[in-house]
C-alpha cells in the first residue's frame, strides 16, 4: 500500500482540491484507493463527496470507538473515503492514533492518500507520520515557494523525506519561478503542474470534484497524468 501525503507550508494551497482529485483520478484508473480526511480542524473532503451527515468518522476511529471499516464509504468510481466529522473540533482527538488506526488495511489497498492539516503544527506532524510518499504542493510564487523551502528543511529535521514537488495553479506569467527554477531551488523532482483553472472552484460550488464534473478541463487533465506519473513511479 503506497501511502501519499500532498504536504504544504502555506495553507489554502489546494492541498485538500488536488488531494481528493488525485484520489479519484487514481480510482478512475481502476486502482484500490482510499482517500482519508486526517484534516480534522478544517475537515472539507466531506463537502466533495456528500458526506457531511455521515453518521461515522474518522474522529470516532481515533476515539476507539469504532474500527476504520465502520467508518469507509463508498464514493465514485469504487473510491472509499473516511470523513471527519464536520460538526465537532479537532480537538477533541489525537491524530497520533493515526497510523495505528491505519493498520491492516493491507493488500486490500493500493493507494491511501491523506488530507493533513497545513503548515508544521503539532497536529499536521502527527498526521504526516502515517504517510511514507510526501509530495511539496507549493504555488510557483516567491512567498509560497519561500515557506514551501522552508518547510522541506523542517521536515528533514523532523525525519520526514519529500520525494517530489507539485506545483499548483500554475499560470505561466512571467512573475511565476519557471519549474526548472523551483526544481533548482527545492532540490526535488517536479512530479505535476496544475494550472489555474475556474472549473476547479466551480466544481467546488457544485459540491463535486472537478475531475468528476469537468473531466475535460485543463485541472482535471494535469491530475489525471499526474495519477499516471505517480503510478509509475516506484514507491
Ligand atoms: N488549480 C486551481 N485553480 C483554481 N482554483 C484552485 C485551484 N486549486 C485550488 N483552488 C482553489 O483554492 C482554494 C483553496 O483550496 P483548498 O481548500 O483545496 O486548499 P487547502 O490547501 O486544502 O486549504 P486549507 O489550508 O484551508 O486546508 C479553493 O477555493 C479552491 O477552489
Ligand atoms: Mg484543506
Amino acid at each position: 500500500m503506497r501511502r501519499i501525503i500532498l504536504a504544504s507550508g502555506k495553507g489554502g494551497v489546494g492541498r485538500t482540491t488536488l488531494t481528493a482529485n488525485l484520489a479519484l483520478a487514481l480510482a478512475k484508473r481502476g486502482r484500490s484507493t482510499l482517500l482519508v480526511d486526517a484534516c480534522l480542524s478544517s475537515p472539507n473532503l466531506a463537502l466533495l463527496f456528500k458526506l457531511e451527515k455521515a453518521p461515522y468518522t474518522l474522529n470516532d476511529v481515533l476515539r476507539g470507538e469504532i474500527p476504520l471499516s465502520d467508518a469507509i464509504y463508498e464514493g465514485p468510481h469504487g473510491l472509499r473515503l473516511v470523513p471527519s466529522r464536520v460538526s465537532e473540533t479537532a480537538d477533541r482527538v489525537d491524530l497520533s492514533r493515526l497510523p495505528s488506526a491505519l493498520e491492516g488495511l493491507g493488500e486490500r489497498v493500493e493507494f491511501l492518500l491523506l488530507d493533513t492539516p497545513g503548515g508544521l503544527r503539532r497536529e499536521t506532524v502527527a498526521a504526516l507520520r502515517a504517510g511514507q510518499e510526501i509530495l511539496l504542493l507549493t504555488l510557483p510564487e516567491i512567498t509560497s515557494l519561500s515557506d514551501t523551502m522552508r518547510t522541506k528543511v523542517l521536515l528533514e529535521f523532523l525525519g520526514f523525506r519529500p520525494l517530489g514537488v507539485v506545483l499548483n495553479r500554475v499560470r505561466g506569467k512571467d512573475y511565476e519561478f519557471p519549474p526548472g527554477e523551483i526544481r533548482r531551488l527545492l532540490d526535488l523532482p517536479i512530479v505535476g503542474e496544475v494550472p489555474e483553472d475556474l472549473s476547479v472552484r466551480k466544481a467546488w460550488r457544485k459540491g463535486e470534484p472537478v475531475v468528476e464534473l469537468y473531466p475535460r478541463s485543463p485541472a482535471s487533465q494535469a491530475l489525471m497524468e499526474l495519477a499516471r506519473r505517480l503510478e509509475r513511479r516506484a514507491s
